[in-house]
C-alpha cells in the first residue's frame, strides 16, 4: 500500500511531525541522507504506519499521487538541492512543502521556479519546536491553494487543536507562509526578551531568588499572561543543575545565539517602513549580549550608582513587574500583527489577520491567552491595523503605563538594562503624541540639504532660504 505523507529531512523536527501523521492513521514515509536518522525513524514508528527508505528513487516509488512530499532540512542552499536532486523523480502536479525557516525571497523564488515545472509548493512555517511538531504545532502554509486544498486533511488533523479548532488555516499566496512565520519569531524574540528584563528587574531590583521568581511567574501564568514563555519561564527558573545541585539557569552562559528570522523581521519592517521596535530591541540585546568580553571590561569601567532606597519590594514589585510585561506582551503582538497588515497590502498576500491570531493561539511558540482577545479584535473590525488603541486593549494599556514608567525608573536606578520593556512604553508614547518633534527634522532636511517640507497652516510644499526669513512656495 502506497503512503499519503512524505517526509526528507529525519532530524528531530522531521521524525517527530511524521509519527504525528502517522498517530492520525495516515501513511507516513521519510527519508534522510544520513542513514542513522532513518533507522531511527523505522525504530520509533515500528508499530505504526511509518517506513524510512535509504534512496529517493525507493521514497517517490512509494508515495501515492499526486505526491505530498514536506522537507524539513536546515534553511538556506540545502533546500535548493533537495529539490534539484527531486525534481527528475517527480511528477506533473506533485506537491512539495518547504516547512523549514525559509527566508521569504527565497520562497517567493522557489515557487515561481517551481510553477515552471509544474509542481505545486507551499512554504510553511511550522512552529513549535520539536514538541510541538510531536503532539501538534502550529502550521502556516502558503503558496499554491490547490495543493494547500489536498493536503489540508492531512494537515489539519496533524496540528495543534485549541477548543476543536486546528491551528492550521491558508495563509495566502507566494512566501505568505514563511513571511507569517517570520514575524511569528520576530514577535517571540521580542516576548522573551521582555521576559527576560523583567526577571532582570526581579532579581536585581527586587533582589527575588530564582524560586521564588519561579511561583510568581507560574502565578502569572494563571492570569492574563497565560502563555507557553511564561509556562517555560517558570520551569526554568527552578530547574537544578544535577551535578552542581544548583540553579542551572545561573551558569548559563549570558549570550544569545540566533538563525536569523528575528533580524530578517527587523529588515523588511525597515523596508516596508513599519515601526517593531520592541522587536528590534530584542534583537539588538542579542547582538549586544555577543559582545561579552566588551560588556565585562565596561563593567568595571563604569560602576553603578546604588540608590539607598528601594522604592518598589515585594508584592508591590511584582505586581508592577506583571503590568510592564502584560503592556510589553501587547505592544510586541501589536507590532507584529501591524507589520503583518502593512505587508498584506505592501506584498499582496490578502492575509486574514484573524485568522492568523487564531492559528497562533496553539502549539506554536508564542501561543498566548492574549491570542484570543487579538483574534477577536481583528474579528470584529475588516481592515484593523493596529490593534492598540482597540477598545480590548484601551484601559489595560492606560492601567499599567504608570507601573511601566516605575519599574523603568527603578531599573535606569540601579543600571539594570531594559531595551525592550523601554521601547514598548517609547512606542507607546511616540504613537499617542499628536506631535511629535519631527517639525525640526523636516526643518534640518531642507536647511542642510533643500528637502522641502509641508506646513500645519498652508498647503504646499515649501523651501526656504534659511539664512534669510524669506519662506519661498516650490
Ligand atoms: C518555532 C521557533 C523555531 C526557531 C527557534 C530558534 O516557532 O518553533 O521559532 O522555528 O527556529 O526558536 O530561533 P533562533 O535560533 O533564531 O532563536
Amino acid at each position: 500500500q502506497l503512503y499519503d505523507f512524505g517526509m526528507i529531512g529525519l532530524g528531530v523536527m522531521g521524525r517527530n511531525f511524521l509519527l504525528n501523521v502517522a498517530d492520525d492513521g495516515f501513511g507516513a514515509l521519510g527519508t534522510d541522507i544520513n542513514r542513522e536518522s532513518v533507522d531511527a525513524l523505522n525504530e520509533e514508528g515500528k508499530d505504526m504506519r511509518v517506513k524510512g527508505v535509504y534512496t529517493q528513487q525507493e521514497f517517490v516509488s512509494l508515495l501515492s499521487r499526486p505526491r505530498k512530499i514536506m522537507m524539513l532540512v536546515p534553511a538556506g542552499k540545502i533546500v535548493d538541492n533537495v529539490i534539484e536532486g527531486l525534481l527528475p523523480l517527480l511528477d506533473e502536479g506533485d506537491i512539495l512543502i518547504d516547512g523549514g525557516n525559509s527566508h521569504y525571497d527565497d520562497t517567493n523564488r522557489r515557487y515561481e521556479y517551481l510553477k515552471t515545472k509544474n509542481i505545486r509548493f507551499l512554504g510553511t512555517g511550522v512552529s513549535g519546536g520539536a514538541k510541538g511538531a510531536r503532539l501538534g504545532p502550529s502550521i502556516m502554509p502558503g503558496g499554491d491553494r490547490s495543493a494547500w486544498e489536498e493536503v489540508k486533511p492531512i494537515l489539519e488533523t496533524v496540528a495543534a487543536k485549541v477548543n476543536g479548532e486546528p491551528c492550521v488555516t491558508y495563509i495566502g499566496e507566494s512566501s505568505s507562509g514563511h513571511y507569517v512565520k517570520m514575524v511569528h519569531n520576530g514577535i517571540e524574540y521580542g516576548l522573551m526578551q521582555l521576559i527576560a528584563e523583567a526577571y532582570d528587574v526581579l532579581k536585581r531590583v527586587g533582589g527575588m531568588g530564582n524560586d521564588e521568581m519561579s511561583a510568581l511567574f507560574s502565578r502569572w501564568n494563571d492570569g492574563r499572561l497565560n502563555s507557553y514563555l511564561i509556562e517555560i519561564t517558570a520551569a526554568i527558573l527552578k530547574f537544578r543543575d544535577e551535578q552542581t545541585d544548583s540553579h542551572l539557569l545561573d551558569v548559563i552562559l549570558d549570550k544569545a545565539k540566533q538563525k536569523g528570522t528575528g533580524k530578517w523581521t527587523s529588515q523588511s519592517a525597515m523596508d516596508i517602513g513599519v515601526p517593531i521596535p520592541t522587536i528590534d530591541s530584542a534583537v539588538t540585546m542579542r547582538a549586544i549580549s555577543a559582545f561579552k568580553e566588551y560588556r565585562q571590561d565596561n563593567s568595571k569601567l563604569y560602576t553603578v550608582v546604588h540608590p539607598d532606597e528601594v522604592l518598589l519590594k515585594g508584592e508591590g514589585l511584582a505586581n508592577a513587574v506583571e503590568e510592564s510585561l502584560y503592556f510589553g506582551f501587547v505592544v510586541c503582538y501589536a507590532q507584529g500583527m501591524h507589520m503583518l497588515a502593512e505587508a498584506s497590502e505592501e506584498m499582496n498576500y490578502n492575509l486574514d489577520l484573524e485568522g492568523i491570531a487564531r492559528i497562533w493561539r496553539g502549539g506554536c511558540i508564542i501561543r498566548a491567552g492574549l491570542l484570543e482577545t487579538i483574534r477577536s479584535a481583528y474579528g470584529k473590525r475588516e481592515g484593523l491595523k493596529n490593534m492598540m488603541a482597540t477598545i480590548e486593549f484601551r484601559e489595560d494599556l492606560h492601567a499599567c503605563r504608570d507601573s511601566l514608567a516605575e519599574v523603568l525608573h527603578q531599573a535606569n536606578e540601579r543600571g539594570v538594562p531594559s531595551m525592550c520593556l523601554s521601547s514598548a512604553l517609547q512606542y507607546f508614547e511616540a504613537f499617542r503624541s499628536e506631535r511629535l518633534p519631527l517639525n525640526l527634522v523636516q526643518a534640518q532636511r531642507d536647511y542642510f540639504g533643500s528637502h522641502t517640507y509641508e506646513r500645519l497652516d498652508q498647503k504646499g510644499i515649501f523651501h526656504s532660504k534659511w539664512d534669510s526669513p524669506t519662506v519661498h512656495e516650490k
